[in-house]
């Protein structure tokens, strides 16, 4: 049955922990319900549990994003509790290298990546999301005001990256994460450029070197700070960008 909410509804991919469980926090604290998207349904229900204890409206849904099943289970258990979907952000991702910060990342070197990783890097951080995107579509167009945000990184830049005396040259080259993130950003101008009619504003965030496992926590930014960016896009108003690229910082480059 449908359970009519005036509050807005947020589906947050990989939301059980780091940064897409700080987007969540945030959002809960604007007064949104949202969704804790984790493909582990025990560590989705702890997150979820957490932030109801600290007074959010939280959920927890299962969702894997490489698994069609879950994406499809995730869609019609939001269409059949909430009717619609106000704010999705794409925030699960894997650098394909485990725990290893990008300056030690030297398994994804161009020349001798090993292809099942580029292939599993890109399943989740660019095939997932139009998975996602495109089972959440139906929903995002019943809200007056959809938005939806990708949780791309400053690497994904190829202005940035092919600067020879920026920050990013100095990085280990990657065929894998890099690579994916700049595809992300591709899939953001495209969904933005077709949905820009209907009021759908689609929009690419940078959150910075955050501490996470992702890198081992050798970020310097908390998943607060690296969240910030990503809810300013989740809730923009109806003159606000999209097709745009943005850190907390401001517009970036593509
Ligand atoms: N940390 C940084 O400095 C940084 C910088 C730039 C961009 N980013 C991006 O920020 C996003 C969040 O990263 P993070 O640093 O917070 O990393 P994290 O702590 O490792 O969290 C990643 C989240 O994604 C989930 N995930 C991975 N594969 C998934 C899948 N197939 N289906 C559903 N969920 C999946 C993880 O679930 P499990 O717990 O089950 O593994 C986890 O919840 C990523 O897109 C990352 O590329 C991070």
């Amino acid at each position: 049955m449908n359970e009519p909410t005036t509050q807005k509804v947020a589906m947050i991919s990989g939301a059980n922990k780091g940064i897409g469980r700080a987007i969540a926090e945030q959002l809960a604290g604007l007064g949104m319900t949202v969704l804790i998207g984790a493909r582990d349904p025990r560590r989705g229900e702890e997150a979820a549990a957490a932030l109801r204890a600290a007074g959010g409206d939280a959920h927890a849904v299962t969702l894997d994003v490489t698994d069609p099943a879950t994406v499809l289970e995730a869609a019609t258990w939001i269409e059949e509790r909430f009717g619609r979907l106000d704010v999705l952000v794409n925030n699960a991702g894997i650098t394909g290298s485990g725990q290893v910060s990008p300056q030690d990342a030297h398994d994804q070197m161009p020349s001798a990546v090993d292809l099942d990783m580029v292939r599993a890097v890109f399943e989740t951080n660019v095939f997932g999301v139009i998975a996602v995107i495109n089972a959440m579509l139906p929903l995002l167009r019943r809200s007056p005001e959809p938005r939806i945000v990708n949780v791309s990184s400053h690497a994904g830049s190829l202005a940035l990256s092919s600067d020879p005396d920026g920050p990013f040259a100095a990085l280990p080259p990657s065929a894998a994460y890099t690579p994916s993130k700049t595809a992300l950003n591709a899939l953001t101008v495209q969904y933005a450029n077709e949905l820009r009619k209907e009021g759908i504003l689609v929009n690419a965030a940078a959150p910075g070197y955050v501490d996470t496992d992702s890198n081992n926590h050798t970020g310097h930014l908390t998943p607060a700070q690296g969240a910030a960016v990503v809810v300013r896009l989740a809730t923009l108003g109806a003159d606000g960008p999209t097709a745009g690229f943005f850190s907390a910082d401001g517009p970036l480059p593509w």
